[in-house]
């Protein structure tokens, strides 16, 4: 197999699934780039320097590090988007034409994108939306998402690009910190409590949203990434669910822990990004194609972040 090339390695995902992927093929085999400069673990491994929205950089980084495999991170998240449409679709959308193409073009063997619960809007059925609910998005970031999962699946058909996409929920690690999403507020909550500060959170109350322990993120994206192609019946993206909690639940699981801890609510525009999306996911389509199933609940992750992420310094990245 020749090298990985991953994008976006700077996001919140970035740094802790190439850690994973070094850790499993070695360090030389994973070329982390990034529109930023490397820091913390990336600079621990080989590193360039990539904008994406350059076609011909991606080609020429292909060739000179004879790639195999492509993991496509780099994109603006849902409350950025909402606020630059254009540079959303050069990035999230032109980017993922550009990298599709090269694979296409150089014999790339595999490709993972990722794509997100946002693709369904307010039509899905809200709780436990199966894969193939009506999807309808009614954010940027959205319609972004389901577009580029019916450009892979396009590729895939047309011209047998063999990618592979998650519809991820909102993801919460201690390793690394969110930028420009709406489910950030989940991450953010755990580093104030242990700072023994009040939170004052952008959502009410009772916004139920999917999401997940970046373990099960990794597990997700790695399992995806080694199953066997005939598996695959999904060639737009796979439902993955973690857990879903609103606000208050995860703030009294927080509580369990750190009694005093105080929690308000001062809902923004990222209130209505959030309640166009589902409150829960099916993902048996997933589970019985490969197999995936999720490790960790509400109660399970907050003890483990509350317990580990004290003795940790994130990688401060804010996401473009
Ligand atoms: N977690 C992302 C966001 O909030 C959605 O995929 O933007």
């Amino acid at each position: 197999m020749g090298k990985i090339l991953f994008t976006g390695a700077a996001g919140q995902l970035g740094a802790e699934l190439i850690a994973e992927l070094r850790h499993r093929h070695g360090v030389d085999s994973v070329l982390a780039t990034d529109i930023r400069a490397a820091e913390g673990i990336l600079k621990e491994g080989p590193f360039e320097l990539l904008d994406v929205t350059d076609e011909e950089a991606i080609r020429a980084i292909i060739k000179k590090h004879d790639i195999s495999q492509i993991y496509h991170l780099a994109a603006l998240l849902s409350a950025k988007a909402e606020k630059d449409i254009p540079l959303s679709r050069k990035l999230n959308i032109g980017s993922l034409h550009h990298v599709l193409n090269a694979a296409r073009d150089l014999n790339i063997e595999r490709v993972f994108w990722p794509s997100s619960i946002a693709v369904f809007g307010p039509d899905a059925i809200s709780n436990g939306t199966p894969q193939n609910s009506p999807c309808n998005p009614t954010t940027v970031y959205g319609i972004n998402k389901l577009t580029g999962e019916q450009w892979c699946a396009y590729y895939h058909r047309v011209f047998g690009v063999d990618v592979r996409s998650l519809r991820y929920p909102g993801l919460i690690g201690y390793k690394t910190l969110p930028g420009g999403g709406t489910t950030d507020y989940a991450v953010d909550i755990y580093h104030k409590a242990l700072a023994g500060e009040p939170f004052s959170c952008f959502l009410q109350a009772d916004t139920m949203l999917p999401m997940m322990y970046m373990e099960d993120a990794i597990n997700a994206t790695l399992k995806l990434m080694d199953a066997e192609p005939e598996k695959l019946s999904i060639r737009t993206s796979y439902n993955v669910a973690g857990m879903s909690f609103n606000p208050a639940q995860i703030s009294d699981s927080i509580r369990k822990h750190i009694p005093d801890f105080s929690i308000t609510y001062e809902p923004d525009y990222r209130q209505n990004i959030a309640d166009s999306w589902p409150n829960s996911i099916d993902d048996s389509t997933a589970r019985a194609d490969w197999g995936w199933k999720p490790s960790y609940n509400l109660t399970a992750m907050t003890k483990d972040i509350l317990e580990k992420l004290p003795g940790y310094f994130p990688v401060l990245s804010e996401n473009l």
